[in-house]
């Protein structure tokens, strides 16, 4: 025996988070929408954990950064769920699925079944180990993906200020974290296989940029090399980290940002995959037409590139959130979602936007001295991508709007030279 429910959401992190509070907008009736999360407490900004979570003084902690405090609207604390007729199980994983049944098999054996699901488990950290790298589970190795990984990280970051950290890889996770660990008084070394941080997005140039940034603030860069191994202490800590050209770098504590996969296990040969997630139209419905995935999990047509993508942002999982609620709730009014990617960072006093797409030719304008400057990307004569670094909200929403457009470019050292002046000219 077992529970139904019109909608199940499988997974509580942003996108769940987003997807209940549109539920309610909606109308949804008490009883009829279930949440369940492997995680011990209800949907939060994953976004803070990199960031104010990370802060020596007044860190930010649950319950202040519940959903949906990140578009500045209501705080979905748990007795909100309550309130609204939203069953929350939490703490609780969903081990099987089975879509021609309609039902879901929880870890503490609860068979619940539903009309409509949306998958939105989002993503694992990948780990060491799928690389050849044992980390023997040495307590001073943290990752970051959940709450449980921050506090793991505070306590280590704390009791090791002062000392030598490492940060493994260079995208969003090493650079945000090298910056919190910096902050925390660690000397940092970040160690990468690129020849820049950042390498899925930044030009060299503007890689160049934050690089020179971050060893004004005494961070030494490792790079076009990864780590083989660690040494480990008598109490099986790491101590060192061994580079595979032939170096040792000593380590106090190790920060693990490598990448993620999306957790798609448990709809493996039963939904279409692709680009590594679950492929869905842009109604965010999979091959299994009960079956929504929205967030980290899902490949959706990003119109604007013409491209099925899999976003790891979290507009992108707002967003979709907002536009599945509407897909399910009134088929007919609800059009394809028409997503501008939008992906943002915040480091020491830095900020930067990026909305489009990273491809084709690259003009870049302003000031790489000082904290004004951006970039802009060209495909096939039109603008498909543009970035700013220390932008104000009117410059912010200007780059987006010209983006959005796709303007055709005829000229590309005008455009340089006009640089974000052409934003607003559009
Ligand atoms: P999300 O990971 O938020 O939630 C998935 C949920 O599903 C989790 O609660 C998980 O436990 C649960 N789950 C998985 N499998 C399950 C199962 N079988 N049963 C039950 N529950 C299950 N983006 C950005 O644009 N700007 C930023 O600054 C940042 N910063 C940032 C910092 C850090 C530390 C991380 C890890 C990530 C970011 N991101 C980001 C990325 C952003 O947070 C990410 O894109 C969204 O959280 C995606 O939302 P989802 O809901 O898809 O997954
Ligand atoms: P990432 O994809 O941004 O970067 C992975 C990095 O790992 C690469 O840049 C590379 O330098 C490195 N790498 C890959 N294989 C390696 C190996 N074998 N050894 C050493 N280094 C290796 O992923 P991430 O930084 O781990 O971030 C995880 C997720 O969190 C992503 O989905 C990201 O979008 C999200 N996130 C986003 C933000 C943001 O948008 N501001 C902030 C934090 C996290």
């Amino acid at each position: 025996m077992g529970r139904a429910f019109v909608y199940v959401i499988i997974g509580g992190g942003v996108a769940a988070g987003y997807a209940a509070h549109e539920f309610v907008q909606a109308g949804v009736s008490s009883g009829e929408l279930c949440i369940i999360s492997e995680e011990p407490v209800a949907p939060y900004e994953r976004p803070a954990l990199s960031k104010g979570y990370l802060l020596p003084e007044a860190p930010a902690r649950l319950p202040s950064f519940h959903c949906c405090v990140g578009t500045n609207e209501e705080r979905l604390a748990p007795k909100w769920y309550n309130e609204n007729g939203i069953e929350l199980i939490l703490g609780n994983r969903v081990k099987s699925a089975d879509v021609r049944r309609k039902t879901l098999l929880t870890a503490t054996g609860e068979t619940i079944s539903y009309k409509y699901l949306i998958v939105a488990t989002g993503a694992r950290a990948l780990k060491l180990e799928e690389f050849g790298v044992n980390t023997l589970d040495a307590p001073n190795v943290c990752y970051l993906r959940d709450v449980a990984d921050a506090d793991r990280l505070v306590d280590v970051m704390q009791s090791r200020s002062g000392g030598q950290a490492v940060v493994i890889g260079g995208g969003y996770i090493g650079m945000e974290c090298a910056a919190s660990l910096v902050i925390n008084n660690l000397n940092v070394t970040m160690v990468f296989p690129e020849a820049q941080c950042m390498a899925r997005l930044f030009t060299p140039k503007i890689a160049a940029f934050y690089e020179e940034f971050y060893q004004s603030k005494g961070v030494k860069f490792v790079k076009g090399t990864v780590l083989t191994s660690f040494d480990f202490n008598s109490d099986g800590k790491v101590c060192a980290v061994n580079l595979r050209d032939g170096s040792k770098l000593p380590a106090d504590m190790v920060v693990i940002g490598i990448g993620i996969r999306p957790n798609t296990s448990l709809f493996e040969g039963q939904l279409t995959m692709e680009k590594g997630g679950i492929k869905v139209n842009g109604k965010m419905q999979s091959s299994n037409s009960s079956v929504y995935a929205i967030g980290d999990v899902a490949a959706f047509p990003v119109k604007i590139v013409g491209e099925t993508r899999r976003l790891e942002h979290v507009d992108s999982a707002r967003r979709a959130a907002r536009h599945v609620v509407s897909a399910i709730i009134e088929p007919e009014k609800t059009g394809e979602f028409d997503y501008l990617p939008f992906f943002y960072s915040r480091v020491f006093t830095l900020s930067w936007q990026f909305y489009g797409d990273n491809a084709g030719e690259v003009v870049h304008f302003g000031d790489f001295s000082g904290h004004a400057f951006g970039a802009y990307w060209m495909n096939k004569g039109h603008l498909v991508g543009s970035f700013l670094e220390g932008g104000t909200k009117e410059q912010y929403e200007a780059l987006a709007q010209a983006t959005r457009l796709k303007p055709k470019i005829e000229d590309l050292a005008e455009l340089e030279s006009q640089g974000l002046e052409y934003a607003f000219s559009v």
